[in-house]
């Protein structure tokens, strides 16, 4: 998490990385600075909680003039989101960003205690700091690579030196941009960030150090020049506008007819373009949050209709596990921003153990699109908002299609699925079930109020249910808890009372009746019930039915109206809907 933004050039800097940090505050918004340089001095501005509140502290002062500066918006991992703990960090001739996680910074920080180095802070990044001035003596290349020998952990950082009016970056594991500009150069941790000033950039690899001034950037390795090519990215501009919708969360989930579509568009008439899964005897599925709950679906469905072993777990999980690889393995990763640090080291596990990945990723650009053995691309576009969408929409279709052709290669398809042909009608029945918003406005109405929301289904509909909890407790911060509707009455059920919202989710027909059985006994506790379904169910005040389709999609028919009635409700409680409390897009650090 947190985001890095740097500018070198003939402008003011101040805008430019406002703006920058603007664009990056989906990677956390704890806290945000600034630093500026020219050649006589360094001023820093930081300031607690978001972009906006460091736009107001600037405003009121008179800054000096500058033509570099660096810039970070915070995720808080050591140290409380205060002034202090607020990067940018300076130590002696040092004034750096960074994002990442410095794992043995207290053994170097007592290290340096030692050494009569005085910390203002708790954060690692000032420890990095006071190290990297520790070895600097005139020579910053030198003093970087000196200091990082020493360090263990993910960083990437943009740095000041008091004496050079160059602009210094690296990176390890975490993800670090060089943007190339007309007389000005930039660093970001995303290209989004710096877009609407180039769309041409370099991509830092691990080990390399850039040196960069205006007309120049200059790549080095173990002090060697690296070649670097120039990339082009095809990102717009207007891809971070709202569009006039209130929240960046409501236009992504309008635009997801438009983006599976686009993702669909190569594989729907060349199914050969997707891998043969049929080569592996295990399928393991590995991803976070809603990627996972995408994966579950994917199980559900690869088991369900390709008879396919499949194993899933939480990337935190998989990174420690001892996984058992006794079979021919596939490990699928699923990530929108294909940085997520539990979900890259899942891959660097199976890629140790010599076991294929294959990414079904958005960020084309990221490490897990870049490092795993194969790739499967969404293409949702930016993803601004906090809490995803349409990535996980699209996530779902992948896992749908790849379930789809292994069934198809074993011979195992049932004929009344019709998966292609559906497939190509799917945008336009998503377009129908997001054009109902009037229905989940008199849900959120029902729930708004309520402190605990329950969701039940069972096999597909459970991993549907799993994703409609955590949209609703993430922007709305309703505790709320997906369970499988037979587990009900092993505990949780004593948790049923008067009025609790109960959502139902039931589109398996092998398996509806049960469901209802379960209804019934939560109703008769007092439940308000709300039925997510394909059909209509009589007697039942609240309902929402979508249109019945093959089983393979019907999620990307049902998710869409829970994540619309997680938005309603979350804007009928004032909450910040694109950036939720706590939360960051990306999660780069463990
Ligand atoms: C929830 C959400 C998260 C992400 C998770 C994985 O709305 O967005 O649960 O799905 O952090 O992120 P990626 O897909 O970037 O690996």
């Amino acid at each position: 998490m947190c985001g890095i933004i740097g500018y070198i050039g003939k402008e003011n800097p101040i805008d430019i990385l406002i703006n920058g940090l603007k664009n990056l505050e989906y990677r956390g918004y704890d806290s945000a600075g600034i630093a500026l340089k020219n050649e006589n001095e360094i001023e820093i501005i930081k300031s607690v909680g978001k972009i906006v509140n460091l736009e107001e502290k600037i405003k009121n002062q008179e800054l000096i003039s500058a033509n570099i500066g660096i810039a970070h918006t915070r995720w808080a991992t050591h140290g409380k989101p205060s002034v202090e703990n607020a990067h940018p960090h300076r130590v002696g001739n040092i004034t750096l960003v960074h994002n990442g996680i410095i794992e043995n910074a207290e053994e170097l920080r007592e290290k340096l205690k030692k050494e009569n180095v005085v910390f203002e802070g708790e954060t690692d990044t000032e420890t990095l700091t006071a190290l990297i001035n520790k070895y600097y003596k005139n020579d910053p290349i030198e003093a970087i690579s000196n200091a990082l020998k020493e360090v263990k952990g993910s960083y990437a950082l943009g740095i000041l030196f008091e004496n050079s009016n160059d602009l210094y970056a690296v990176r390890k594991d975490s993800p670090l941009i060089i943007g190339i500009g007309e007389k000005e150069n930039f660093i970001a941790s995303d290209i989004a960030a710096i877009i609407d000033y180039t769309n041409k950039y370099i991509l830092l690899e691990e080990g390399e150090i850039a040196k960069i001034n205006k007309d120049k950037v200059e790549v080095t390795k173990d002090k060697k020049v690296v070649d670097k090519q120039i990339q082009v990215t095809k990102l717009e501009r207007d891809a971070k506008d709202k569009c006039g919708y209130d929240h960046y969360m409501l236009k992504e989930i309008m635009e997801e007819p438009v983006v599976l579509e686009k993702t669909f568009e190569p594989y729907l008439d060349n199914l050969e373009k997707l891998p043969d899964l049929t080569k592996y005897e295990e399928i393991h599925i590995v991803a976070c949050g809603s990627a996972m709950y995408a994966g579950m679906i994917g199980k559900t469905l690869l088991e369900e209709y390709a008879n396919t072993k499949v194993e899933i777990d939480v990337a935190s999980e998989y990174r420690y596990k001892n996984i058992i690889y006794d079979r021919k393995t596939l490990v699928i990763l699923i990530s929108q921003s294909g940085e997520t640090a539990d979900t890259i080291a899942a891959m660097r596990k199976a890629k140790e153990h010599k076991v294929d990945t294959l990414a079904i990723v958005n960020v084309k650009t990221s490490t897990i699109a870049r490092d795993s053995d194969a790739q499967i691309f969404i293409e949702a576009g930016p993803e601004i908002a906090v809490a995803t969408t349409k990535a996980y929409i699209l996530q779902v279709g992948i896992m749908a299609l790849l379930a789809y052709k292994t069934a198809l290669t074993k011979d195992l398809v049932k004929e009344e699925h019709k998966v292609l042909e559906e497939a190509k009608k799917l945008p336009r029945m998503i377009k129908e079930v997001l054009d109902r918003r009037e229905e989940y406005k008199k849900i959120a109405k029902e729930i708004y109020k309520s402190e605990d929301v329950f969701f039940i289904g069972r096999k597909i509909d459970y991993a549907t249910s799993q994703e409609g909890s955590l949209k609703i407790k993430e922007i709305s911060y309703i505790h709320s808890e997906a369970y499988q509707a037979g587990e009900l009455k092993h505990g949780t059920i004593s948790l049923i009372d008067d009025g609790i919202p109960v959502f139902a989710i039931i589109t398996d027909d092998t398996i509806k009746d049960k469901t209802v059985s379960n209804i019934e006994e939560v109703k008769s506790r007092g439940a308000k019930t709300i039925i997510i379904s394909n059909e209509t169910w009589d007697n039942q005040k609240l309902q929402v039915v979508v249109p019945k389709i093959s089983p393979y999609f019907q999620p990307i028919l049902i998710v869409p109206t829970l994540q619309l009635i997680a938005y309603e409700t979350a804007k009928l409680r004032g909450c910040d809907i694109d950036k939720p409390k706590n939360l960051a897009k990306s999660v780069t650090v463990e």
